[in-house]
């Protein structure tokens, strides 16, 4: 838990609030000791540039201009008061700033997978006419020298920016490195990669026909989830990835990984099966490799093997 760090008494927000409502509740108790039984309703605000709404007649004017003009500035104090003391802008500096930065990250993200087909999308790290490996190695090259995470590049051992075919139609995208593949610095190397590369066996093609990385490019420790600051700090990277490779199929490995590129909360069971949009190409979510090996059944293993079918038809199509 962060110290609690003593409030400023003159610009604390928190204070100012409390004091605008004490001076509130102070004028209401004089106007009611003057004989005021009911608070007239603030009128809605007036959009900017537009006059206030014209009083019902000069007497409610009188009685009530001062008030409600009063009444509404207070609300609109009290109102700004308790938004700054709720507003980031309360936190200390470096929390702010890394919060700006987060909030940032995750704009670009939202606003590419929302709005810029990635085949409509020319790639900034191919302006310069550079193939697709020379492209993605320079990714790979800042991913190590990356410092975005505090507690992730403590821990790893080696970045893992992802690997595969730089023209790859078929690009999977998993969680994060684990044990073996931080030791390696290659994405699903340890046993859910053996695993995958059956799962890519199965319909016909080879690891290295295909592009395999991951939503974080360093282990999060204990092979934890990432955190939802570390997934935006790393999106940036793979949606560069993304739009130099253009693939023409992707398959999201996992929940973890369904949801941070779709941005959205629905769990993997519901997602699974069926293609969803990415930036203009089709996305199949699938179980995760690790998630088969725990749960090694008939059922599970068909599902993967429909789901991943169907991913073959669609780059076949
Ligand atoms: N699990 C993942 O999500 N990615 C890897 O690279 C390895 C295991």
């Amino acid at each position: 838990m962060p110290e609690e760090r003593p409030a400023d008494p003159v610009s604390d927000p928190r204070r100012k609030a409390a004091a605008v409502a004490r001076r509130v509740r102070l004028a209401l108790e004089a106007e009611g000791r003057a004989g005021l039984t009911a608070v007239p309703r603030a009128r809605k605000r007036a959009a900017a540039g537009e006059s206030p709404a014209a009083p019902a007649s000069g007497s409610e004017k009188n009685a009530y201009a001062a008030t409600d003009s009063d009444a509404e500035a207070e609300a609109a104090e009290v109102e700004a008061a308790i938004e700054a003391a709720n507003s980031p802008a309360s936190a200390p500096p470096e929390e702010q700033a890394a919060a700006a930065l987060r909030e940032d990250l995750m704009k670009q993200v939202r606003a590419a997978s929302v709005e810029t087909d990635l085949f409509g999308f020319a790639s900034p790290d191919l302006a310069e006419g550079i193939s697709h490996a020379e492209a993605l190695a320079r990714i790979a090259a800042e991913v190590a020298q990356c410092d975005r995470c505090p507690e992730l590049c403590k821990g790893r051992t080696k970045t893992v920016p992802g690997q595969g075919d730089p023209n790859a139609k078929l690009v999977f995208v998993g969680e994060g490195p684990g044990q073996e593949e931080d030791r390696q610095g290659l994405a699903f190397v340890g046993r859910a990669g053996e695993l995958l590369t059956k799962m890519i066996e199965s319909i016909g093609l080879t690891r290295d026909q295909v592009f395999i990385c991951n939503i974080v490019k360093c282990r999060p420790p204990s092979n934890r989830t990432p955190m939802p600051d570390e997934m935006a700090n790393c999106m940036p990277y793979l949606a560069r990835q993304l739009e130099i490779l253009k693939p023409k199929v992707l398959c999201a490995l996992g929940g973890t990984a369904a949801k941070a590129l779709l941005q959205t909360d629905d769990g993997i069971t519901r997602l699974r099966g069926r293609f969803h949009p990415y930036r203009g190409v089709p996305l199949m979510p699938t179980f995760h490799p690790a998630y088969v090996l725990r749960s090694y059944t008939p059922d599970t293993r068909k599902k993967v093997y429909d789901d991943l079918l169907k991913v073959r038809a669609t780059l076949d199509a």
